[in-house]
């Protein structure tokens, strides 16, 4: 499977390359970094959104496959995308009403979601052109940085964010984030990538078998806002605690629009060390990823919205179901429900913290 024998210094494959991918409304170039390790897995990622663009893994039999969804040209990214491949914040996933009392202040956000605020707002993190460096030309990483004003979005502090992506040549795409800020703040970054194993616009993600570490979730009302409780996965559709297929009991989770789009409590949630998360095996590639993280939920999302109304990467229409997203994460609207692990940063603090997927096919 190596591109390259041995070694990507040696010659044929640089483990960085860089490229013009487009350019914005207002004129600012966006270039796409392409990350390759030793066995070939490679990644592109572009600094609007410091999103990830494509991600090529290898199937069973060695047939490499773009498994992230996404569009062919940047120009449907600002107007069009439901967060593909990007970083969501400053806070990922909804506050409720737009609002929260921070030490005895009350902060209002954009209520991008009627009536909630979503994934940052309406300029989040994910529509932001970040600056980009190589840390170094002999590794596959790349290190988006980003200094958010004091009230962006409504939010309190002005916020030094940093993510760097790495592949390693065991096939992993790590996501370390860190931040700082000026004032006390709230703060909850994921990557919002959507997947389908078997090649993105290859069908629906259904027959993906998926396995949560998770015994607990967060339930959510109408509005997928967390009532606060933490329930038991026991006995509902919920429960991946067994590797099961997406699609078996699909229906049964109900929601408007139906499907899975919840907040899972990852076992010892409140002890901040990496361990699997989950983990999706796809039978007809023989894909299988592993998900680590250090953060204390992870939202799996069924690609529940998608409508069949956006078309893809090689002119791929993706109807509902035809991807997932497993975004690590601190639990939705933390920061309005007292009995959720903290979200809060304060000046001093850095908030750090490492997501990795890992790639590999049976
Ligand atoms: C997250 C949310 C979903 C939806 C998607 C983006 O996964 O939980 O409800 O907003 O992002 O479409």
């Amino acid at each position: 499977m190596a591109v390259c024998g041995q070694s990507l210094q040696a010659g044929c494959i640089s483990p960085v390359s860089i490229k013009p991918f487009g350019t914005t409304a207002e004129g600012i170039k966006v270039d796409l970094y392409t990350l390759t390790n030793h066995h070939g897995v490679r990644v592109s990622l572009m600094n609007y959104g410091a999103s990830v663009v494509d991600l090529f893994t290898p199937d069973r039999d060695g047939n490499l496959a773009d498994i992230a969804l996404g569009f062919s040209s940047f120009e449907l990214y600002p107007t069009k995308s439901p967060y593909f491949g990007a970083i969501a914040g400053r806070y990922a996933n909804r506050i409720a009403g737009g609002k929260f009392n921070l030490e005895g202040m009350i902060y209002r956000l954009a209520k991008n979601n009627p009536p909630n605020h979503l994934h940052g707002g309406i300029l989040g993190f994910d529509k932001l052109i970040w600056n980009a460096e190589v840390p170094d030309s002999k590794k596959p990483s790349v290190r988006f940085t980003l200094r958010s004003p004091d009230g962006q979005e409504g939010y309190p502090g002005t916020l030094d964010v940093d993510v760097t992506y790495t592949l390693t040549d065991r096939n992993e795409l790590c996501i370390d984030y860190k931040a700082t800020t000026d004032k006390t703040t709230i703060i909850n970054l994921t990557n919002h990538t959507y997947f389908n194993l078997a090649g993105a616009g290859n069908g629906l993600v259904l027959d993906h078998r998926l396995k949560l570490n998770a015994a607990s979730y967060t339930p959510v009302n109408k509005a997928l806002i967390p009532t606060g409780e933490i329930k038991t996965v026991i006995g509902t559709p919920l429960d991946f605690r067994k590797s099961t297929p997406i699609g078996l009991r699909i229906k049964e989770v109900g929601g408007e629009p139906v499907g899975y789009d919840h907040n899972f409590v990852l076992g010892q949630s409140f002890v901040k060390r990496s361990r699997i998360a989950a983990e999706v095996y796809e039978p007809t590639s023989g894909r299988r990823m592993k998900v680590y993280t250090d953060q204390p939920g992870i939202q799996f999302y069924s690609g529940n919205f998608l409508d069949g109304t956006l078309t893809g990467k090689g002119g791929k229409v993706y109807k509902q179901y035809a991807g997932f997203c497993l975004e690590t994460q601190h639990f939705p609207d933390s920061p309005n429900q007292p009995k959720f692990p903290s979200t809060e940063l304060k000046p001093g603090q850095t908030y750090r913290t490492t997501t990795i997927y890992q790639f590999s096919a049976q």
